[in-house]
């Protein structure tokens, strides 16, 4: 199985993701300067994004992860679902920035910034590689954005389509008929 066959188009290449990355990681090493920086990664789809964000910033950081989904109107702490929680007793001396992936509806976000609000941390902002805006439901918007897209199916970098596709070092839309025919 070749999964280069299935990507209609290269969105974003290697090269491109490369220059964003490093775009944001500047931001951040300024924007948090002095301050207890914790990157909260939102898995799986963010690890690729992170691990190469990380290595860019040029302040001191440290690193969690969490496993979340939204469900029903996802505007509330009580919509999210928690698969891995962030298990740290120091959250009101730490300043949370949310890794993640890509931006959709806004749910995941939007539930998951009023949770680790509720929890009690000092700060909680957010940093997307990716926004779909044309596709909001709720009203969220990220402190850092590498990219915004069309209304396309995204996959590679991170993200899967069924689980597959993470592994590619690009974003590619991937072609209808994989998941048409499905
Ligand atoms: P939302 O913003 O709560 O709707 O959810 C965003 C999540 O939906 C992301 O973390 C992805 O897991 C998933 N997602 C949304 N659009 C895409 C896409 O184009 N490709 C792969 N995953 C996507
Ligand atoms: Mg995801």
């Amino acid at each position: 199985m070749d999964l280069h066959n299935d990507i209609d188009k290269i969105l974003i290449s290697e090269t491109e993701i490369e220059a964003i990355v490093t775009d944001i990681a500047k931001k951040i090493s300024e924007d948090y300067k002095g301050k207890k920086l914790l990157l909260l990664c939102i898995l799986k789809g963010s690890v690729v994004f992170m691990g190469d964000l990380m290595k860019h910033i040029s302040i001191p950081v440290q690193i969690d992860f969490m496993k979340v989904s939204s469900y029903g109107s996802g505007t509330t702490s009580g919509n999210l679902k928690i698969k891995l929680d962030l298990n740290r007793d120091d959250l009101d001396t730490t300043d949370i920035l949310i890794i993640e992936d890509i931006i959709d509806s806004g749910k995941t976000l939007s539930s998951l910034t009023k949770y680790l609000a509720e929890r009690g941390a000092k700060s909680v902002r957010s940093c997307t590689l990716l926004d779909k805006p044309s596709r909001r439901e709720v009203a969220f918007t990220p402190d850092y954005t590498g990219r915004e897209i069309p209304d396309e199916f995204v996959v590679g970098y991170g993200l899967d389509y069924d689980e597959d596709y993470r592994a590619l070092p690009f974003v590619g839309i991937l072609k209808r008929e994989v998941y048409e025919n499905k």
